[in-house]
């Protein structure tokens, strides 16, 4: 099947004798056995539901739809982008081990990285990737996970997967990568021999900025351990949570073409218009698009920041990104507030940086919103 027709025809859905078209929510923390053979068919893998946490149909279907999407074998859905990340990690690394990560990654997930793995005694060195050579002298014997994301927040850098993969399998490491910004239409890294993938399903996966969520995907054997984690800290999804997202994912394809789109034309607008010093969007992602998120940097001596949000109208300051609205976030004041001035030069973050995430509305529309802004942001 094609990725259109997949993505809405995706994995395997709960049967009941009730044929709804769409699976209903199973809002309910449990499940029930009529007899302790019908129990035991449970521990047998004969089908049914236990307990919400261990498993759930809307929960499994999340899982199922995304892993079917990246082509991956298996899938699980959990309580938020973060909780993907954490639990990915915890599959395949404990106290004494290592990561590493590059220094552009977002900055929720350092945090999870550097301060929270830290603490159960899993060390971390944040590197540039973009050359192998400075990836391979911060690999430690005791390195176990390479951790990176498809497309960096908010400079845009598309990682180079192929090379990331490389030097996993030369040193035995296990592959993580965040997909949340490419999406499984514009990269698989999977196929390029990725072992883990997540998603912070709150952005496209999601795609309507209603639901917090994220999905882990991977192969059987590295699925085990990471549901494994999923049930024994918790971290699953709610039905409901799960239920929207499985939702919003049938317009995956046609909202991230369109978003794609939208942003290639309104970097393309941007382009030279005054006031704008630098712009960043990715142009080797897929021939499909390059993602939905523009970033430009403007020139604070030229234009002044708050006149600008403030002169954007119906494009709202919101610190996330991919729903159909067009969107903006300010880093510095957001994702990027806690990084010291040295730390945020290091990483080439600015006072004039704002991150665009284009929406499904008429392209001219959202050109015309930001070029006026700029106008009437100029001093
Ligand atoms: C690339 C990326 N990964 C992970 C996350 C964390 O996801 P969540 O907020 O769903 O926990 C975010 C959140 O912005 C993100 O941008």
């Amino acid at each position: 099947m094609e990725f259109y027709t997949k993505n809405v025809h995706y994995g395997k859905k709960v049967a009941t004798p009730i044929k709804s078209k769409v699976t209903p929510i199973y809002q309910s923390s449990a499940f029930t056995f009529a007899s302790l053979q019908e129990l035991e068919g449970f521990y047998e893998g004969k089908g049914n539901f236990l307990y919400s946490r261990v498993g759930n149909p809307n929960t499994d279907e999340l899982g199922q739809a995304v892993a079917a999407l990246e082509g991956a074998e298996q899938g699980v859905a959990t309580s938020s982008g973060l909780s993907a990340i954490l639990v990915s990690i915890l599959a395949v690394a404990s106290t004494g081990d290592h990561v590493i990560a590059p220094v552009d990654l977002y900055g929720g997930t350092y945090q999870l990285i550097a301060k929270e793995l830290k603490d159960v005694g899993i060390e971390s060195t944040f590197v540039p990737f973009e050359s192998k050579h400075t990836i391979l002298e911060a690999i430690k014997p005791n390195t176990r996970v390479i951790y990176s994301e498809s497309v960096t927040n908010p400079l845009l850098r598309v990682e180079n997967i192929d090379q990331l993969v490389e030097v996993a399998k030369e040193y035995k490491l296990i592959s993580i990568i965040d997909n949340t910004f490419a999406t499984p239409l514009l990269c698989k890294p999977i196929n390029k021999g990725v072992d883990l993938i997540i998603h912070s399903a709150t952005k496209y996966i999601g795609g309507h900025s209603d639901v917090t969520a994220g999905v882990v995907v991977g192969n059987k054997s590295l699925m085990e351990k990471v549901n494994q984690k999923v049930v024994n800290l918790g971290t699953n999804l709610s039905p409901f949570e799960s239920w929207l997202a499985c939702r919003g994912i049938k317009t995956l394809s046609i909202r991230m073409e369109k978003q794609a789109q939208n942003a290639k034309a309104l970097a393309e607008a941007l382009v030279g218009v005054k006031g704008v010093k630098q712009l960043f969007y990715p142009s080797t992602l897929s021939s499909l698009g390059n993602g939905a998120i523009v970033t430009i940097e403007l020139d604070t001596e030229l234009c002044r920041m708050e006149s600008f949000f403030e002169s954007l109208e119906w494009i709202k300051i919101v610190p996330t990104l991919a729903g159909v609205e067009t969107t903006v976030s300010y880093p510095i004041a957001t994702s990027h507030r806690a990084l010291s001035e040295d730390d945020l030069k290091k990483l080439g973050i600015t006072r004039g940086m704002v991150r665009i995430s284009a929406g499904i509305e008429h392209d001219q529309d959202i050109i015309k919103a930001f070029k006026e802004a700029i106008i009437k942001s100029l001093i």
